[in-house]
């Protein structure tokens, strides 16, 4: 087979930038190891950028989005037993929408298939060869044939841990990398929202966080420890920790329904640089990692092939490398200012076990700073939009 891009992922990053290909005439084949139903059930992300919804839109694939999602101009702070409102859209000029990522999965697989793209699931045994050379080539198993593809690039769009980035010698490639000491314990729930905005909240027993998924679906999120089990939490155990946690002192309430999943994700900081070898790229989840907090991992795989596909389209006009070699050290300036941003909300919202009552003080105090000072709650509400 040959093409002119190879993706190697069907997450947001690859199908995005496979469709934004598309729409400049780039032809380019996505490899997805996994089946169409499952990345379409995955439940991973729920917050969009402005940025993110801009670049969704412009690619004709915001209708449902647009519908569907949930525009939020606030976040707000809990601790201490009050809430304390961010006023995003009033700081900032600009909001974020609610909608989850496996709709953007929907929705992007279904404009991939309705333009004739290909996209090959359930793909085996992928491996890279020749990134050094002007016709990289991926082989990979499919229908239980042995199949390969010529390209001009190939794109590593295939998360955390999938087989690009360990192409980027490590001689060339450098990794930084931080992990946490705690996780989140995730559920969804049956129930109407118990608030119009997402709640973020510091506590003594831990952080937690209030989101939602439609008027009828909503998820919420509570620090555990990463090597803890499911299986551990009964429904009670997890409604009383919630309350525990959230509760505050003006009569607000959390509300129950009943729970249907239950997942716990363990929280690490990561960054791979440079994002590309040779003819090789990195785009998303592949190159970096930000624990959830801040709600930028999906932004970020939106924004790098937003950039990535503008360097491709240079390239395919007129020939010249020039943007595709601007392409790492541009990205990464962006995913820096996130992975700040994303451990910053992790540390001053969470509880860690080292924490001596003296550091536990002056957590309070940058909180009381954050909600008490104009300068402050709009320097967060710019990074939470991504107004940079
Ligand atoms: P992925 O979504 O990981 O996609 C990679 C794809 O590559 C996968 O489908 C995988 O099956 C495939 N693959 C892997 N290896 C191979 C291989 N060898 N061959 C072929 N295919 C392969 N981000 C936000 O912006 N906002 C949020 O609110 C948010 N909340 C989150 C909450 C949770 C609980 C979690 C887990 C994550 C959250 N994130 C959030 C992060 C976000 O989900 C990721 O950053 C995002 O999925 C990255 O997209 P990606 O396309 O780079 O990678
Ligand atoms: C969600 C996830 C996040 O990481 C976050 O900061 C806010 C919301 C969510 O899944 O809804």
């Amino acid at each position: 087979m040959r093409t002119q891009v190879a993706i190697v992922g069907a997450g947001p990053a690859g199908l995005l930038l496979s469709h934004l290909l598309h729409l400049e005439g780039i032809e380019s084949i996505v490899l997805e190891s996994r089946s169409r139903a499952e990345i379409e059930a995955t439940i991973r992300a729920g917050v969009l950028e402005q940025g993110s919804m801009d670049i969704l839109n412009e690619a004709g694939v915001g209708a449902r989005m647009r519908k569907e999602g949930a525009l939020h101009h606030g976040i707000e702070l809990a601790f201490g037993g009050r809430r304390h409102r961010i006023d995003l859209s009033g700081l900032t000029g600009k909001a974020i929408t609610v909608y989850p990522q496996h709709e953007v999965i929907i929705d992007l697989v279904a404009a991939r298939i309705a333009a004739g793209g290909q996209l090959l699931f359930e793909a085996s045994d992928v491996a890279i060869a020749g990134i050094d050379g002007v016709r990289p080539t991926v082989s990979f198993m499919h229908d239980g044939q042995a199949r390969r593809i010529e390209a001009d690039f190939v794109i590593g769009c295939d998360g955390f841990h999938g087989v690009s980035r360990p192409m980027i010698p490590a001689g060339v490639r450098q990794d930084f990398q931080r992990t946490y000491p705690f996780g989140w314990f995730g559920i969804l729930v049956e129930s109407a929202p118990s608030s119009d905005e997402l709640i973020y909240a510091r506590h003594a027993r831990g952080f937690a966080l209030v989101s939602t998924r439609s008027p009828t679906v909503q998820r919420l999120y509570f620090q555990c420890d990463p090597r803890d089990h499911v299986d551990n939490w009964s429904d009670d155990r997890i409604w009383a920790e919630l309350h525990a946690r959230l509760e505050s002192d003006d009569g607000w309430r959390l509300k129950e329904g009943r729970i249907f999943q239950k997942n716990i994700i363990g929280m690490r900081s990561f960054v791979c640089a440079p994002m590309r070898s040779g003819r090789l790229f990195l785009a998303g989840d592949a190159a970096h990692i930000v624990p959830p907090t801040g709600a930028k991992g999906m932004n970020l795989a939106i924004s790098d092939v937003k950039l990535l596909s503008r360097a491709l389209q240079a390239y395919y006009r007129g020939g010249s490398e020039e943007a595709l070699d601007r392409y790492s050290g541009e990205a990464l300036r962006r995913i820096w200012r996130a992975e700040f941003f994303s451990w910053w909300m992790t540390r001053l919202l969470h509880t860690f076990e080292d924490a001596s009552p003296f550091d536990r003080q002056v957590q309070l105090a940058e909180l009381e700073n954050i909600v008490s000072s104009t300068a402050l709650s709009t320097a967060l509400a710019e990074n939470y939009v991504g107004a940079f």
